[in-house]
């Protein structure tokens, strides 16, 4: 029975790998949405994940999003030879999350855990376009910017657009926008429709989406039945190139392709 379950998920691994055009694909087993241990394993196979793929690197630097999953993952982190050399900074600055959702956060967590360090970013959520403009010319957040460019590895989660809109409390204007046009997905501050389109980005300064696309190794943490429509838009885009899931939305995701 766990053999047959075993090759089951390895099968699905390498269908979705396919399909997705992925370099590499681990499904844990489970469906978060159902059962809240399935997200922590998530984040022990991510841990394994990173050092595997840091250990190739000299100089080591992780930018992480902010969300529940990639909590998870800070969570599960435990030191190591490699951990104690990296640099942890957050992919993007305020999101409009709560404390424990923010990238600083779990940046702050994830590096204490793994006994190495992190530079963070302080930047308010609601930024206009002036202020956006005079930030980026501070020396202190341009120093910080240019580590986050410079990251080797990207950690981040993808959320169904609606449920992340209304979680950090968008404008009504702002939740029309996402229904009219459609919005399904949400990955570092920017929504997306189901054709992976971006429709809607949140102000911020960090990582751009085509930053991101110029990072060797990008993984998608995200898992849940619910998220399935979201992971499969937000892989339109071609940014990630590894993806840890659950067998929840591992099954949804090949319905769907
Ligand atoms: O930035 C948030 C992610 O896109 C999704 O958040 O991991 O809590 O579902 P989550």
């Amino acid at each position: 029975e766990v053999m047959s379950d075993i090759f089951d998920l390895t099968n699905v691994e390498n269908k979705l790998k396919e399909c997705l055009g992925l370099a590499e694909v681990i499904v844990v087993p489970g469906d978060s949405d159902e059962a809240p241990w399935v997200k922590k394993e998530m984040g022990r196979a991510t841990v394994q994940l990173m050092k595997r793929y840091l250990a190739y690197e000299e100089t080591k630097i992780v930018a992480l999003t902010g969300g529940t999953t990639v909590a998870a993952v800070a969570e599960m982190m435990t030191p190591d030879s490699e951990m104690k050399e990296t640099l942890f900074v957050p992919a993007r600055g305020g999101l409009g999350e709560q404390v424990e959702n923010q990238a600083n956060t779990i940046c702050a967590t994830m590096a204490t855990k793994a006994m190495g360090h992190y530079r963070l970013l302080h930047v308010p959520d609601q930024l206009s376009q002036d202020s956006y403009s005079s930030l980026m010319e501070e020396p202190k957040i341009k120093e910080i910017l240019d580590l986050i460019r410079s990251a080797n590895l990207v950690v981040h989660g993808i959320g169904e657009a609606t449920t992340m809109a209304q979680r950090r409390s968008s404008s009504e204007e702002i939740l029309q926008t996402l229904h009219e046009k459609q919005a399904v997905a949400e990955a570092f501050g920017y929504y997306f429709n189901q054709n992976g389109d971006i429709i809607h980005k949140v102000l911020t300064i960090g990582l751009q989406l085509e930053d991101v696309i110029k990072t060797k190794s990008v993984v998608a943490v995200a898992g849940g039945t619910s998220k399935a429509h979201a992971i499969s838009a937000f892989m339109k885009q071609k940014t990630s190139n590894i993806l840890v899931t659950d067998e929840g939305a591992a099954k949804a995701l090949l319905e769907l392709h």
